[in-house]
């Protein structure tokens, strides 16, 4: 993480320990929303693929919700769901977003998620989820992400 990263996460901490969840939420779904379709399809990709993230640490074998079949059969089919939004989102995104604002604009949606997340990180752990860890993994961009 570069020290702007890093400012825009404190930035985020702080606004997010004043508001409300819900103004937090407004906050960083206006934060994600790009004015230039390539990047807001970056956003997406991201946000997805963050999603995805999370839903495999849910659905780790070893973890709660595994012993919980229609649940697990749900998150599946919304993890499916998901993975498809990110192959169309990633490849649409990499040709169209310019190549020096896409990992930027991932790297913000993610740490912006995040961000929101850290309010729940002693749910993710009641999961069996080690929270601390899922939040790192979200705070990166995938590599190869955008590449075709
Ligand atoms: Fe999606």
């Amino acid at each position: 993480m570069n020290g702007c990263c890093g400012a825009y996460v404190a930035r985020f901490r702080h606004l997010f320990g004043m508001w409300t969840y819900a103004g937090a939420l407004c906050f960083f779904f206006h934060e994600i929303a790009q004015p230039e379709i390539g990047l807001q399809l970056a956003s997406i990709a991201s946000l997805d693929s963050a999603v995805c993230s999370i839903l495999s640490a849910v659905l780790d074998p070893a973890r709660v919700v595994a012993r919980e079949p229609t649940v697990a059969t749900i998150f599946r089919r919304i993890h499916r769901d998901e993975a498809k939004h990110v192959r169309l989102s990633r490849h649409m995104a990499a040709e169209l977003a310019p190549k020096k604002s896409i990992n930027s604009v991932a790297e913000r949606t993610r740490l912006g998620l995040a961000g929101i997340l850290a309010r729940h990180g002693a749910a993710l752990e009641c999961l069996g989820v080690d929270a601390r860890w899922l939040f790192t993994r979200l705070g990166r961009v995938p590599d190869g992400l955008f590449r075709l």
